[in-house]
């Protein structure tokens, strides 16, 4: 028996109709957007945990916040000389001056450090050409803003406790090495960029009074 043309037809819309879903699901995959997909299994999305100032019945005071432990310091807590751990006086300024004594073994633990931490960027001389620097000028990405060279005037002119507080902090796009570095070698670092410094701009001064007269 012959199917009615109706059918045939009806047939035809919904296998046609049928490819939608798929299509929309598609275009989804490729799509960008700002919030999330839709979830249908939220795996460990959403958990149950207690948020802060929310009250809590496992512990007698019936707080989820737990008061601080005895004998525990908070990260940003300043232990210790403010100088020596933050580079900064009282007023905020930063020192000038060495808070630790800069010798010759300081200076060379400065530059090992600084070849471990700080050469990758800003190269072994300071110049900044390290090997991250140069990959990513190769990659042209655009968004890439390059290592300061460590000899300009600007550098070369900030008080050491600013080149310590670059260190801890990081400064605009250069990430904190001090939850990497403690406080010594820290020091010991800025000690060692004002050798590398000294190294390409020295002053007569610089030499010590009986060898300036086998200078040219
Ligand atoms: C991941 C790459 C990277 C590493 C590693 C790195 N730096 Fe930098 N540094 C930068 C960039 C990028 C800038 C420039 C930041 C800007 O201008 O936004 C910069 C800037 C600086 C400046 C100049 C800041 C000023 O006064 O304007 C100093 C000083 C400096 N870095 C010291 C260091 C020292 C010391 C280390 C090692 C502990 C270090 N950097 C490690 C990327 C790096």
């Amino acid at each position: 028996m012959q199917m009615p043309r109706w059918l045939k037809f009806a047939i035809a819309v919904l296998v046609a109709l049928s490819f939608v879903p798929l299509v929309v699901a598609y275009r989804y995959r490729q799509v960008r957007k700002p919030r999330p997909r839709l979830h249908l299994v939220f795996d460990m999305d959403d958990q149950s945990k207690y948020k802060p100032q929310e009250p809590n019945d496992l512990f007698a005071d019936g707080r989820a916040m737990r008061p601080r432990i005895d004998g525990t310091v908070p990260r940003e807590e300043i232990v210790g000389d403010p100088e020596l751990t933050t580079g900064r006086r009282a007023d905020g300024s930063f020192v000038d001056a060495f808070p630790v004594a800069v010798d010759r073994e300081l200076l060379l633990r400065g530059q090992d450090r600084f070849n471990i931490y700080c050469a990758p960027c800003h190269g072994w001389d300071g110049f900044g050409q390290g090997v991250v620097a140069r990959r990513a000028d190769r990659l042209q990405e655009g968004t890439w803003v390059p290592p300061t060279s460590l000899h300009d005037k600007t550098v070369r002119e900030r008080p050491v406790g600013h080149i310590y507080n670059t260190i801890r902090n990081g400064i605009r796009n250069m990430p904190a090495y001090g939850p990497q570095i403690p406080v010594r070698d820290r020091w010991a670092i800025v000690a060692y960029v004002r050798a590398l410094q000294r190294s390409q701009n020295a002053r007569l001064e610089d030499v010590p009074e009986d060898r300036r007269g086998t200078l040219r």
